[in-house]
């Protein structure tokens, strides 16, 4: 099975519209910014690596048709555009990182035309994807070494092919550890409030061949109690200069319980959803979701009388100290993350 979550077609954006999964498998095609910053915050395309990819292409579809030739002009059109795309969602690096990609890129076509500088801000994006696809098959490569045969790996929310361009990055480790023979089986924590785990990752293992077993959230420690997981693998949002990681809400109760019950608890992640500017995670903005998603079991059942109090964190922090590495595309980071962060990703 080839799926891929990011595609540019007939100028348009394409997508694969998450929310409709796993019922259908369906496509978008969108042409214009808004529809863009709209398909973001609803999740229809969502996951850090993949968030960065359409916001890229997104910046390009904002200017590509800006109809003067004056290079000022392009490049406050630009600005607009990418200052826009940037408010659609706070907390992954990497959608932040896609756009500064692209600014950078019209920052060095300054001796250029108008039409060669929209050529070359779209060959940018297309190599931030291919990027992504190469940075994700180095992740599962570094990370299916520490896979052995007839492992058990628990993971939440989706990291894998839907969060990224083709591959994944937790769940890439789980397809390279497959390519290379492996027996592993999969439990996919549910993810609530609005089921990343249950609607789509169990959806592309399952393609996959992959022997994956959903659970509800609160069963996790359960079973590390009962001896049933080997280890934790979970995606990033963004990742502090000391190592502490901002990923889906929930992925903090993963790791104290793995540290309680001695289950080995990893990150993996790309180097672009590190935030070296930031020092530790008390810094990172975690964003704060509709009431209603928590109010309702997805796509809309009520789950909750409907005036209640909600709080609805999309990401929480899991401290450095409870993560036994971070398998990037450069390899494993091991603690001391201030250290070893920078040794490891300056490599790149
Ligand atoms: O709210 P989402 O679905 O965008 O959250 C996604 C995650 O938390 C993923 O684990 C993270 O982006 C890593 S994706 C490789």
């Amino acid at each position: 099975m080839d799926i891929r979550t990011i595609d540019w077609k007939n100028g348009k954006i394409k997508i694969i519209d998450q929310t409709r999964l796993p019922r259908a498998l369906v496509y978008l095609e969108i042409g214009n910014l808004k529809e863009l910053w709209r398909a973001i915050r609803e999740l229809k395309v969502r996951g850090a690596p993949a968030l960065g990819a359409a916001a890229a292409l997104g910046v390009y579809l904002g200017i590509k048709d800006y109809p003067g030739s004056s290079r000022k002009g392009l490049a406050r059109c630009l600005k607009k555009t990418a200052d826009y795309l940037k408010t659609s969602r706070p907390t992954a690096r990497n959608l932040f990182g896609g756009i500064e990609r692209i600014e950078q890129a019209a920052a060095r076509a300054k001796d250029i035309t108008v039409p060669e500088i929209k050529k070359e801000l779209f060959k940018e994006a297309l190599r931030i994807i291919e990027d992504d696809r190469a940075a994700c098959r180095a992740i599962g490569r570094y990370g299916a070494a520490l896979i052995k045969n007839k492992s058990r790996v628990l993971t939440i929310c989706n990291a894998g092919i839907l969060a990224t361009i083709d591959y994944g990055t937790a769940l890439g480790v789980i397809y390279a550890a497959k390519e290379k023979g492996r027996e592993v089986k999969v439990f996919a924590s549910e993810t609530r409030p609005l089921l990343q785990g249950a609607r789509l990752s169990t959806w592309e293992l399952y393609r996959k061949g992959v022997d994956v077993t959903l659970i509800a959230d609160n069963t996790a420690a359960k079973l590390m109690a009962d001896g049933e997981i080997d280890m934790v693998i979970a995606g990033a949002d963004r990742i502090a200069l000391n190592g502490d990681t901002a990923n889906k809400v929930g992925t903090a109760n993963l790791a104290i319980a793995a540290a309680y019950h001695k289950v080995p608890f990893y990150i993996a992640s790309p180097k672009t959803t590190f935030d070296l500017s930031i020092k530790d995670g008390s810094g990172i903005r975690i964003e704060m979701r509709p009431e209603d998603e928590v109010r309702g079991i997805f796509p809309g059942t009520a789950a909750a009388p409907r005036k209640v109090k909600v709080l609805n964190p999309a990401f929480d922090i899991t401290p450095h100290r409870l993560i036994r590495g971070i398998i990037t595309d450069y390899g494993i980071v091991r603690p001391p993350y201030r250290d070893n962060i920078a040794g490891v990703l300056g490599k790149g």
